[in-house]
């Protein structure tokens, strides 16, 4: 196995992977490389006579196989990075998309530096919950979910971002998941990412979503949650606190709509960093 160039076996992956339908290639081949042949190496750049190490190649060419099934990149790394911070996934998570950062950006710009009550309905991974933690350190986070095994990678990532101590799980549907009743009128700010894909939609996304995240954490099980979500949180905060939820492209207006119905004031959508209003926000009454 050894004596096989770098070169070469760059380009002969980034066949196959094209031929799989992997959008970027070469980048990909590349990335791959460089993730089995560890962070220092320069093997996912190599010169003309870098021979490949036998025990690389053989990681190389198992990463390879992964990719052109569709598995997505960040599962064969087991992690990804969000807000400037590495978080665990796997199968049991969505992964976190960077448009989400937008939510977190006003969680932080309204939290501030001081003491708060933030719940984060659908935590998923925690990749919000844990970096409005890091980032707002008097913050305690309640980070529902549906999904136990979800709940599991994000305690894994709250520790492993040393916030284990403010980021409490919640195992439960929306409002019904037993948080706090002494919380209840009480908290600061809510933040959501809920699932919002429609059916139709789903099934036309790229095979490293339909084949490999849970479809429970894009689509809904009944309705869209915007209206409990929002009908819940009116409860739950306390007058001027803030509803944060990130939205699908082209929904915006109608979940700023849903917001002011439950009773929310300055709603208004936020643009990611494509342009697109991407998160809606309001505050109680
Ligand atoms: C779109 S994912 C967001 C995950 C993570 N917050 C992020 O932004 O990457 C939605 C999450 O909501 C959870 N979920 C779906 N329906 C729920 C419900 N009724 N109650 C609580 N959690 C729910 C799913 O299990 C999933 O983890």
């Amino acid at each position: 196995m050894t004596g096989v160039l770098a070169r070469r076996a760059l380009a002969e992956a980034a066949a196959l992977l094209a031929s799989a339908g992997v959008e970027e290639p070469a980048r990909e081949a590349r990335l791959l490389l460089r993730l089995v042949a560890g962070p220092r190496s320069s093997l996912a750049v190599p010169g003309e006579a870098d021979a490949l190490p036998g025990d690389v190649r053989v990681r190389f060419e198992e990463a390879v196989a992964r990719r052109q099934a569709r598995e997505p990149f960040a599962h064969i790394a087991g992690e990804k990075e969000f807000y400037g911070l590495t978080f665990a996934v796997g199968p049991a998570v969505l992964i976190p998309r960077p448009e989400t950062e937008r939510l977190v950006d006003e969680a932080l710009a309204f939290v501030g530096g001081g003491a708060a009550e933030v719940v984060d309905m659908g935590t998923g991974s925690g990749c919000i919950a844990v970096a409005v933690a890091v980032r707002a350190p008097g913050a305690r986070l309640w980070a529902v979910d549906l999904s136990g095994a979800a709940l599991e990678v994000c305690a894994a990532n709250a520790a492993r971002h040393g916030v284990a101590d403010r980021v409490v799980t919640i195992p439960g549907d929306l409002w019904r998941a037993g948080l706090p009743a002494e919380l209840e009128g009480r908290l600061d700010a809510v933040v959501s990412n809920p699932p919002y894909v429609t059916a139709a939609e789903w099934a036309v996304l790229a095979p490293e979503v339909r084949l490999y995240e849970p479809r429970r954490a894009l689509v809904p099980e009944v309705a869209e949650p915007y209206a409990p979500l929002a009908e819940g949180a009116r409860q739950w905060l306390r007058p001027g606190g803030l509803l944060a939820c990130e939205v699908g492209a082209g929904r915006a207006e109608g979940v700023a709509e849903v917001l002011r119905r439950a009773g929310f004031r300055d709603v208004r959508s936020l643009p990611d960093l494509a342009g697109v209003p991407r998160v809606v926000r309001g505050v109680r009454a």
